[in-house]
């Protein structure tokens, strides 16, 4: 691919969230979508027509790669479609752009970032509330107030899903708190050491599992960042981003989540992000594969946004404060136990310390080279 060659796509999962990615695509003139893999196909032919153009349909994003020539694939496939989906894509030699949550589980995720590792491929999750031009210019004003204390998220809404969210245990924490979660972590610039939480599910709650939750993580540097929200709160609603407050030695700055932040301190040297939402990281996801620059969101740097849900959860069933070294170790410790693939699992067998092979990263120079399928 030149600098000049539109990145060519394969959309795999065309149900809501698909659909979004379809117009995204199509509305990046860098990035040409060239097929769609629905497992179901009339979902597939639906997102294909709406694009007035003739788009390949099929079941399998990797075979549809293979025939389309399509270099990457956007993964907005269910969760736990995630991670073999990804899989197979990075071991054809593509690069991969999927949708929150990195997988279903760490342990997955951690395999994910092996299988990325021992393929040079990139794999970036888009954490599409990262985003945000509000929380780069948030995180710019927090850089001029000092070491941070305390960070809050209040999060209290009442949406009526239907479908798989109003069925699911820990609705909140696991389908929305991590967009919080990896903003907290965007913010402060550190990374999560341990998490206490309770959940709960009001008496009035139309959700299965626990609609409600408050969670109290340590972080790196010793601020606290305390996450409190509900999903099924009637009245004084709060933004879908949440409402921020950030306590730090020169003052506070706060941002209702749909407006500028506002901070006792200037406003610092905010970056902006390269577009807003899934728009945003899909450009830096293609600038990454131009550029073999390692993008925000690349597998290893997301994996403690999921963890710190699975410690939040964990916290929430056993009653005790959960640390995030123990998630890591015990997620890879599951992940070499399940792993069938010989070289993804020869890299797991390597990594004695989790969080460092995932501060360590990729080597982004490697994408630059396309991958023979393997
Ligand atoms: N960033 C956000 O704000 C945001 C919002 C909503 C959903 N999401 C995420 O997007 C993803 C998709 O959610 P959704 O609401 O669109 O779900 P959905 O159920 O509407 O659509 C998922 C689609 O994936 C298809 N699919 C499942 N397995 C597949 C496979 N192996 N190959 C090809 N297609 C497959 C299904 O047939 C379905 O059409 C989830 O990970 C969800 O967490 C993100």
């Amino acid at each position: 691919m030149s600098g000049a060659d539109p990145l060519r796509v394969v959309l795999a999962g065309a149900g809501n969230m698909g659909r979004a990615w379809c117009a995204a695509i199509e509305a990046d003139p860098d990035v040409e979508l060239v097929g769609i893999a629905d497992l179901d196909p009339p979902t597939a032919r639906a997102a294909a027509e709406s694009t007035g153009r003739d788009v390949a349909v099929g079941a399998d994003a990797v075979e549809l790669a293979a025939a389309t020539g399509a270099r990457a694939v956007v993964n907005a496939t269910v969760p736990r479609a995630h991670h073999p989906v990804t899989t197979a894509a990075l071991l054809a030699g593509l690069d991969v752009l999927g949708e929150k949550p990195v997988a279903e589980t760490v342990a997955q995720a951690l395999s994910l970032a092996a299988a990325a590792r021992v393929t040079g491929r990139l794999f970036m999750v888009s954490q599409s509330r990262r985003w945000n031009p509000q929380l780069f210019a948030l995180r710019a004003m927090a850089a001029e107030l000092g070491a941070p204390g305390s960070l809050t998220t209040e999060f209290f809404r009442d949406p009526h899903f239907g479908g798989f969210r109003e069925e699911m245990a820990d609705p909140l924490l696991v389908d929305m708190a991590i967009h919080a979660f990896d903003a907290a972590r965007f913010l402060l610039g550190a990374e999560p050491v341990s998490a206490y939480c309770e959940a709960h599910n009001p008496p009035w709650s139309w959700y299965a599992g626990d609609a409600s939750a408050t969670a109290v993580f340590a972080m790196g540097g010793g601020a606290r960042y305390t996450y409190t929200g509900s999903w099924c709160s009637r009245g004084a609603q709060t933004s879908w981003n949440g409402e921020w407050r950030l306590s730090a030695e020169r003052g506070s700055a706060r941002w209702d989540g749909d407006h500028d932040p506002v901070s006792d301190a200037g406003p610092g040297t905010p970056s902006a992000p390269p577009g807003s939402g899934i728009a945003g990281a899909l450009r830096a996801f293609t600038d990454a594969v131009r550029s073999g620059t390692v993008p925000m969101g690349e597998v290893h740097e997301n994996v403690p946004s999921l963890a710190m849900v699975e410690a939040a959860v964990r916290s929430a069933r056993t009653g005790r404060r959960v640390l995030i070294d123990d998630v890591l170790a015990e997620a890879r410790a599951r992940a070499l136990d399940d792993e069938t693939h010989p070289a993804v699992r020869e890299e797991l067998a390597r990594w004695a310390d989790v969080r460092r092979e995932l501060a360590a990263g990729v080597d982004g120079s490697r994408w630059l080279s396309p991958a023979a399928p393997r």
